[in-house]
C-alpha cells in the first residue's frame, strides 16, 4: 500500500486591491453579475465574469428553475455562452462572487463539482489553463487551474 498527498496551489489575497488590476476589474464584474442571477428558490446569487483570450468579457449568473434540475450555475451559463458566441476562443480566467439579499457574501464561494468537470474539459479543449478567482467581502481565493479544484479528475483521454 501506498498513500500520498495531492497538493495545490491556493492563493489568498486579503482584498481586492491586492490583485493585479485586470483580475479586479474581472471580479469586480461578477459582483456586478450577482444581480442579473434568477434564484427564487435559493435566494442565493452567483455572478460570474469570464476573461477569454481577445480581451472580451462574458457575464453570467444563476437561473433556477422550479424542475430544480433545469436550472443551471453561474459558472456554466457563462461558460457554455462565451463557447456559444465564440467557438474558437480559450477561456483564461473566470471570477464568480455571491450575494444574498443584495449583500456580497464574506466567505469565497467555490465552484460545484460539475461546474468543475465542465471547465476542466474547456481547459483540455483549448489547452488552456483558467484562473479562477473566487471572490468575497473578506478575502479572495485564486487558483491557477481548474485542475487544482479538481485533483484525480475524469479525462476520457486517459484511457485511450
Ligand atoms: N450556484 C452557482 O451558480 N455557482 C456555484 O458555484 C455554486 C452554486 C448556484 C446554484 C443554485 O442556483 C444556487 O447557487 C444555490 O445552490
Amino acid at each position: 500500500m501506498k498513500e500520498y498527498e495531492i497538493r495545490v496551489k491556493v492563493k489568498e489575497y486579503a482584498n481586492k486591491s491586492e490583485l493585479p488590476a485586470d483580475e479586479q476589474q474581472l471580479l469586480q464584474k461578477s459582483e456586478e453579475a450577482t444581480r442579473t442571477s434568477y434564484a427564487p428558490y435559493s435566494n442565493f446569487n452567483v455572478g460570474v465574469a469570464i476573461l477569454l483570450e481577445n480581451g472580451e468579457i462574458i457575464r453570467g449568473s444563476n437561473q433556477e428553475n422550479s424542475a430544480s434540475p433545469s436550472g443551471l450555475c453561474a459558472e456554466r451559463v457563462a461558460m457554455f455562452y462565451a463557447n456559444a458566441q465564440y467557438p474558437n476562443v480559450a477561456i483564461i480566467a473566470l471570477a464568480v462572487s455571491s450575494s444574498i439579499n443584495g449583500i456580497l457574501n464574506s466567505k469565497p464561494i467555490y465552484p460545484c463539482g460539475s461546474c468543475r468537470q465542465s471547465l476542466l474539459e474547456n481547459e483540455q479543449r483549448f489547452g488552456k489553463s483558467i484562473k479562477v478567482i473566487m471572490g468575497s467581502t473578506d478575502h479572495i481565493q485564486a487558483v491557477n487551474s481548474i485542475k487544482d479544484l479538481l485533483p484525480l479528475s475524469f479525462d476520457l483521454d486517459d484511457y485511450k
